[in-house]
């Protein structure tokens, strides 16, 4: 009953009728004369006339409404929720188990899946057997990534025939990039799959899913110029609730000629800032200590419909870098959204990733720098070391720009903690190109590293044009040779830090031991200490730990103190040496 009243008011509004029990009376038949009716009628007939004629609901029916309105607009109460139960694509607490695949975008996707799906009455649970819906969301980046999901997809079908044997009927979707690449090849390879959304079609889930449970096998596989999901506040359901992605733009005009994403994601386009700022506006007020934010390439944000223009343009890319695609001009820049973000809550350490290392401006650097809360900390994928290589990927830029970059970023920002990615065995690669690679990454000396083999995608430049010349076997060994050079420069790296003091942020209970706890230091790498409870330590509390054992992957150390993040601020993971931080 409770919430059937806004609707009596609205209709009061829109009627100009007052809703009363007597109204309704008064209002509810309007019946001709008839032998019948001439007669004086009793209470308990006019009762069941009642009963048996038409209702609220049938006057109102036809009256315009606004679905799921929450808020007072312009002096009018609109509803909290539909009152008409006839909204097709209604979720009717019907259960959905997301599964995630690939990147950090997928983690972000799927919480604006679930987003709007919960706003349609569906609940989420984290019990593939619990569930009426099973949401994969998928990557196509290697053949690897996609002969996971066909392997899950194999599972799922044989629990879904179970389930139908039981009347327990299960829906199966693939969303994201999976289904963009693949679309109704994916439907045709398999049979039971109900629904495939592609990443720029998941305002239309709701209704996929309402085809679906008709008994239709239901498709949306668009890419849009604009969608950016900027309306869609993402439910953010990361375990510990203390980190959080922040996509800021989506899809990839770059066509690097391996890489599938922009044939997968689309078109470049900007989320406007407006919307982000509020979106980490609310995770601060919620409690979150970490937002990350994302992109293919972020340092070619570009917020349009921001009239301010708040710097001079770069009047071309520095020595050594091109581009496939005209920058945009005017807007709001990465910098100048970096800096509003920054200033949200000194409190919640900002990273982003990844920028491109074609446009990556001294201004980023420097508010890197000058910023507590924004850590000390850049993905700079570089894919290879040979500039023969590089060209081929068309990454624009050579070994040389990049080193050049590698050597700024280092002046400007020092003691940054530097990580990458890297594709070995790619088309024509040669044993001296491998070699510039292994030699890169010895120079440069990365804290992380996320290393490849090629593995060649349809409908990329480098399918149509190139050959895919490098032997499995000798991809595997390429691959091996950049993982030991970078396992032993990252060790030596992080053996530097035994003896120095991190700021911590607590991500919970260590997975090894129920007696250690973990987090993460500025470079975003993982640190383990015991669990003295002497003073009760929580996730999302910031820790001074001193490091006093190191290997190429984690850091173990033992507690100091709690602190926060605006007393100490971010300095880079180097800087801490010593006992020279004040400790309280
Ligand atoms: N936009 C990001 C990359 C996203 S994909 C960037 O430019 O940094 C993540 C990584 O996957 C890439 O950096 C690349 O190293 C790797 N990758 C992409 N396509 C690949 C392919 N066809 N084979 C192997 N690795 C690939
Ligand atoms: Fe792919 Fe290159 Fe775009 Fe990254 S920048 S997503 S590697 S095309
Ligand atoms: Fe994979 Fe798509 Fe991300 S292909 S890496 S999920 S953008």
């Amino acid at each position: 009953m409770k919430n059937i009243r806004p609707s009596m008011y609205k209709l009061h509004k829109q009627w100009l009728v007052k809703v009363t029990p007597k109204h309704r009376h008064s209002c509810s038949v309007s019946v001709p004369p008839t032998e019948d009716n001439k007669r004086p009628i009793s209470s308990t007939e006019f009762k069941n006339k009642l009963a048996t004629g038409p209702t609220f609901q049938d006057f109102i029916k036809n009256a315009p409404f606004k679905e799921n309105a929450t808020e007072v607009h312009e002096g009018r109460f609109e509803d909290t929720q539909s009152y008409l139960p006839d909204d097709p694509y209604i979720g009717n607490s019907r259960k959905v188990y997301f599964e995630t695949y690939g990147c950090q975008m997928n983690v972000n996707d799927t919480e604006i899946a679930w987003s709007i799906l919960q706003k349609k009455g569906y609940l989420r649970t984290s019990e593939p057997s619990q569930a009426d819906v099973i949401l994969l969301v998928t990557c196509s980046i290697r053949e690897k990534a996609e002969q996971t999901i066909w392997n899950r997809l194999k599972h799922l079908t044989a629990l879904k025939m179970r389930r139908s044997k039981v009347n327990a009927p299960l829906k199966i979707g693939i969303l994201g990039c999976m289904a963009e690449r693949l679309k109704t090849e994916l439907l045709e390879r398999e049979k039971l799959v109900d629904v495939l959304a592609g990443p720029d079609a998941y305002r239309d889930l709701p209704r996929l899913l309402a085809l679906a449970d008709g008994g239709q096998r239901a498709s949306n596989v668009l890419l849009s110029l604009e969608e950016t999901y900027a309306d869609v506040m993402p439910v953010h359901h990361t375990p510990q609730g203390h980190s959080a992605y922040v996509s800021i733009m989506r899809g990839c005009d770059n066509m690097c000629s391996y890489c599938i994403v922009p044939f997968t994601r689309g078109r470049e386009r900007s989320r406007p800032a407006s919307s982000i700022l509020e979106e980490i506006r609310i995770l601060s007020d919620q409690g979150v200590k970490e937002v990350t934010l994302l992109g293919q390439n972020v340092n070619s944000y570009r917020d349009m419909s921001e009239e301010q223009f708040c710097g001079p343009e770069p009047v071309h890319l520095s020595r050594g870098f091109s581009t496939v695609y005209r920058a945009r001009r005017g807007g709001l820049r990465f910098a100048d959204l970096l800096d509003r973000v920054s200033q949200i809550n000194p409190d919640m350490r900002v990273r982003f990733t990844s920028p491109h290392p074609k446009d990556f401006p001294d201004e980023v650097l420097q508010l890197i720098q000058e910023r507590g809360n924004i850590c000390k900390q850049i993905h700079l994928p570089a894919q290879s070391g040979s500039s023969r290589v590089l060209q081929a990927m068309r990454r624009g830029y050579t070994r040389e720009a990049y080193l050049d970059l590698v050597a700024n970023i280092r002046k400007i920002i020092p003691g940054v903690s530097l990580s990458s990615d890297f594709i070995t065995g790619f088309c024509g690669e040669t044993e001296e190109d491998h070699q510039q690679t292994l030699s890169l990454l010895r120079e440069v000396r990365y804290n992380v590293g996320f290393l490849f083999a090629y593995s060649m995608r349809k409908k990329t430049h480098a399918f149509h044009r190139l050959q895919d010349d490098v032997p499995a076997e000798v991809k595997q060994r390429r691959l091996e040779e950049l993982t030991t050079v970078f396992r032993g420069e990252a060790a030596k790296l992080n053996a530097s830090l035994i003896g120095s003091t991190q700021l911590i942020l607590v991500e919970g209970v260590s997975k090894r031991s129920a007696q250690e706890l973990c987090g993460r230091n500025d470079g975003n790498l993982k640190v383990i200490f015991p669990d003295t409870h002497t003073v009760p330590i929580r996730p999302g509390d910031y820790v001074l730990v001193k490091i006093t054992w190191a290997s190429s992957q984690s850091l173990r150390g033992h507690v100091l103190s709690h602190t926060s993040l605006s007393s100490v601020g971010n300095t880079p993971s180097q800087a801490y040496q010593g006992e020279q931080l004040a400790v309280r």
